[in-house]
């Protein structure tokens, strides 16, 4: 049901400030899920706060894992190893996340019982086939709508396999993978471009190892995780928004700490040097494989910019708010992500009827998208249909305009990132 939230965002001249944005959401779900196969009780801090990853401990719950949540954003699952999960009583939530429903695909594709994994209206529009044929080829019987959730998947002792996948994904690798680690032989998977390596570092980090030669990984199974306590480091995808405004707006500087720095996931820091603005990136720790630093952004000048298709995998999740660069001036042009169209909402079609709402011009290609910021835009209405990265892209876009805009289906900022409206007014201030 389309949502009837509204934030209205007033102009704001700069963003100003230093901050930490919530803890990752890729790497929460993986230690949320690799803890749940371990044995002993595993206890993650600064997990992410989000909808998204609160799907995947309601998921990790239903299969029988206790979890206990002690203060903010503190994790402890108690694991008793992968055999002592439970068939679920009734049919698993993934909500709105991808990534819970792929990756814990992997994980009960592997268990001796039947599990149905169902999410929200848009979830079940997204294409699960990527995972539904490589698990099917272990050994899984897979029941779906039409290559859709939802998703019953009868599990079996599964068998390894080499896949090749045909997009690149790190939802895909990660199901494979988790599937590997319980089946028998050694799975390896290789993949068109590389895509985030948290799964790789994350399973390293619980003890299990994961080979990585070139575009190929490959695990052997068997393999026994053992219980860690980890800290998640702030959401890069989070902090994006923020650095972008930055980025955009005259007079701008954030300084943003403690956030993931995995090289596999910054490609935007490279598009705002390109843009003109001034990025400094200070890596302080690197903790569980994952490096993690401050950022500061500094505004000082706009021009172009072209993402590459070669470039997209690094950021993906980035791309919403990359449009919101040129909201007051500049280009950016974005070709080879077609993917964007599967993601919680079309979002090449999302972002151009948006921009063109708050008075961007913005044009739609089959792969990609263009804004041609043009002046001070007026300002205007842009629904975010019910994508928590449209609405962010659209309330900093916002930011640049004449008059106050109109975010519609503005709540769904809480899949990710909970008080991101609030953070919004601490740095417009
Ligand atoms: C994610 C991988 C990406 C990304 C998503 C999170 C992950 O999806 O867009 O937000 O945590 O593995 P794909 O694997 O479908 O590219």
């Amino acid at each position: 049901m389309p949502s009837l939230s509204v934030t209205t965002v007033s102009p704001a001249r700069r963003v100003r400030g230093r901050l930490r944005v919530p803890g990752d959401k890729s790497i929460s779900h993986r230690y949320a899920l690799i803890a749940a196969c371990a044995e002993g009780s595993s206890r993650l801090l600064n997990y992410a706060p989000g909808a998204d990853c609160q799907s995947t401990l309601a998921c990790l719950r239903g299969l029988g894992i206790a979890i206990e949540a002690n203060g903010p954003q503190a994790v402890t699952l108690a694991g008793h190893g992968f055999d002592a999960w439970r068939v679920p009583a009734a049919a698993l939530d993934a909500g709105n996340s991808g990534t819970t429903m792929r990756m814990l695909a992997g994980l009960v594709a592997a268990q001796p019982f039947t599990t149905r994994l169902i999410g929200d209206e848009s979830l079940s529009r997204r294409p699960m086939r990527r995972v539904i044929e490589p698990l099917t080829r272990m050994g899984a019987t897979i029941e779906a709508a039409d290559g859709h959730a939802p998703l019953t998947i009868h599990g079996a002792r599964l068998h390894a396999v080499h896949h090749t996948a045909e997009v690149p994904s790190a939802q895909i690798k990660s199901a494979v993978l988790f599937a590997g680690l319980h089946a028998e032989g050694t799975t390896s998977i290789a993949e068109p471009a590389a895509t985030r390596d948290h799964t790789e570092r994350a399973l390293a980090a619980f003890g299990v190892i994961v080979v990585t030669n070139g575009a190929m990984v490959s695990i052997e199974g068997g393999q026994r995780a053992t219980a860690q306590a980890l800290t998640v480091p702030g959401d890069f995808s989070s902090a994006a928004f923020w650095m972008v405004a930055a980025a955009a707006l005259p007079g701008s500087r954030v300084e943003i700490e403690d956030v993931g720095l995995n090289p596999t996931r910054t490609g935007l820091v490279s598009v705002l040097r390109r843009f003109g603005a001034r990025v400094d990136v200070q890596q302080t720790d690197v903790a569980a494989g994952e490096p993690r630093g401050t950022i500061i952004v500094e505004y000082d000048r706009t021009s172009g910019v072209d993402i590459a298709p070669d470039e997209v995998p690094g950021l993906i999740d980035e791309l919403p708010a990359i449009a919101a660069l040129a909201s007051r001036g500049g280009r950016v042009s974005v070709r080879g992500a077609g993917e964007l169209r599967v993601k919680e909402s079309d979002r090449i079609a999302a972002i151009v009827a948006g921009f063109r709402g708050l008075g961007i011009p913005a044009d739609e290609r089959p792969d990609g998208f263009l804004i041609h910021g043009d002046g001070t835009p007026a300002g205007g209405i842009a629904d975010a249909r019910s994508d928590h990265r449209m609405a962010m892209a659209f309330a900093i876009a916002a930011l640049a305009a004449r008059a106050p805009s109109r975010i519609e289906g503005s709540d769904a900022v809480a899949v990710s990132y909970p008080g991101f409206f609030e953070t919004l007014d601490g740095l417009v201030a």
